[in-house]
């Protein structure tokens, strides 16, 4: 139009220009849905409280924080991995009062008093393996174990789920969790054996 890019066109009105950021705030505030209240975007840190592996923190946080970065960069608990950070490939698995959640995708102010459950918080004891933390050893279920923790943390749930009956099922249900390193039939393995070792299931 005219030789004039976008670039020129903004740049040389200045009104159109301001009102060509609105549609970003807009679809900010969209996007996030009811989890977040429209201004959240300028609301500035808000007060929380995680009960995380039995363990109360209380945070002050941008109300845009997923769980997945409350753990990592506010609470220190590394265990849970960011691989793609838009819920593809389950690296971030966590369980919520047991029940497994990509925390990649879940904000920590919808989380409440529902109890977060990390890899580090997964064994019976301190001196203790969860039998699924040593089905994956015995089988060898990992090569550069970046999504080890989300492996076994959905494999537990997969098994409390009853999704865990057969390889077959094992497969299909732990199929949201990606292993780029392709250690699939000792992850399958693993939780068969991880299965045996998991009282009332
Ligand atoms: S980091 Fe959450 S699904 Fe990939
Ligand atoms: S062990 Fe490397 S990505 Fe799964």
């Amino acid at each position: 139009m005219n030789g004039m890019t976008r670039r020129t066109f903004l740049s040389s009105t200045p009104a159109l220009g301001s009102v060509g950021a609105l549609p970003l705030a807009g679809g900010c505030a969209s996007t996030a849905g009811s989890t977040m209240p429209a201004s959240g975007a300028d609301a500035g840190p808000i007060a929380m409280s995680l009960s995380v592996n039995r363990t109360p923190h209380a945070l002050s946080l941008d109300p845009r924080t997923t769980l997945l970065d409350a753990l990592r960069e506010h609470i220190g608990l590394t265990g849970t991995k960011k691989g793609c950070d838009q819920g593809q490939c389950g690296a971030c698995t966590v369980h919520l009062d047991g029940r497994r959640v990509l925390s990649c995708l879940t904000l920590a102010a919808s989380v409440g008093p529902r109890e977060v459950t990390t890899i580090e918080g997964l064994a019976p004891a301190p001196d203790a393996l969860h039998p699924m933390q040593q089905a994956f050893i015995d089988h060898d279920a990992f090569q550069c174990g970046y999504c080890t923790p989300g492996q076994i943390m959905s494999a537990v749930a997969c098994v409390s789920e009853g999704h865990a009956r057969s390889a077959a099922e094992i497969r299909e249900y732990m199929s949201g969790n990606i292993c780029r390193c392709a250690a699939y039939p000792n992850i399958v393995a693993a939780i068969e054996q991880g299965r045996a070792g998991m009282p009332g299931t």
